[in-house]
């Protein structure tokens, strides 16, 4: 099989010095690539700037931005059996980018934010993706109900919800505790490594094709 991952963060640029970005370290989505290659299949991993190795034998492709990341996921979803997409995506991105550093000044300053393209929403509906389709849902809270919600609006065929509010599990972590939403069930996966926890993720996926 052909599986598709992205991971990490996005940095949505300000000036040439400066981003906007989060606490994603990548982990998850490196452990799912490692995982599905450790399991015999072809893998493209798409990453945001991360401090991690990239997993041996895995096709790797990094990117920059939201935008670069679309155009990645666009790109490389063609003949895709799988697509997980891990990522923390930045929702939003300065409206300009300023071409030189912006200098201070006295009193408080106004960023102009705007949506970046939804990746995980664009794969069904104008990329014709036709494969097993996973998303992941980090929430702080009612995460149940807000990771069912994303299962059906984005066409996915399975949500891993990761409730981020807790210490000790989800972004910067090495460890994840998850619950993995589909149509018709919801199981747990209690507190191990997040290598343990992409191996189980990658094989539930694979249930779906049958
Ligand atoms: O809606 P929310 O951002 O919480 O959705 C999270 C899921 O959507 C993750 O799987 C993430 O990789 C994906 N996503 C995306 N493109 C975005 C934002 C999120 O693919 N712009």
């Amino acid at each position: 099989m052909r599986f598709l991952i992205t991971a990490g963060p996005t940095r949505e640029a300000i000036d040439p010095v400066r981003f906007l970005s989060n606490r994603s370290s990548g982990r998850m989505g490196y452990a799912l690539a490692g995982a599905a290659r450790h399991e015999g299949h072809e893998v493209c991993l798409i990453s945001g700037p991360t401090s991690l190795d990239v997993p041996e034998g895995v096709d790797f492709l990094q990117v920059e931005s939201a935008k670069d990341m679309y155009e990645a996921v666009r790109d490389m979803q063609r003949g895709v059996q799988v697509a997980i997409l891990s990522a923390a995506v930045a929702d939003y991105r300065p409206v300009a980018v300023a071409m030189q550093k912006i200098k201070k000044d006295e009193g408080e300053m106004v960023l102009r934010l705007e949506r970046t393209p939804d990746i995980l929403g664009s794969m069904r509906s104008e990329f014709g993706y036709g494969g097993v389709l996973v998303g992941f849902a980090a929430e702080t809270q009612n995460l149940l109900e807000n990771a069912r919600k994303k299962l059906e609006r984005k066409g996915c065929d399975m949500i891993v919800a990761n409730d981020v509010s807790r210490p000790g599990i989800g972004f910067d972590s090495s460890m994840n505790e998850v619950t993995l939403v589909t149509k018709d069930e919801e199981l747990h996966l209690s507190k191990d490594t997040k290598e343990h926890i992409a191996l189980a993720i990658v094989r539930r996926a694979l249930e779906f094709i049958s």
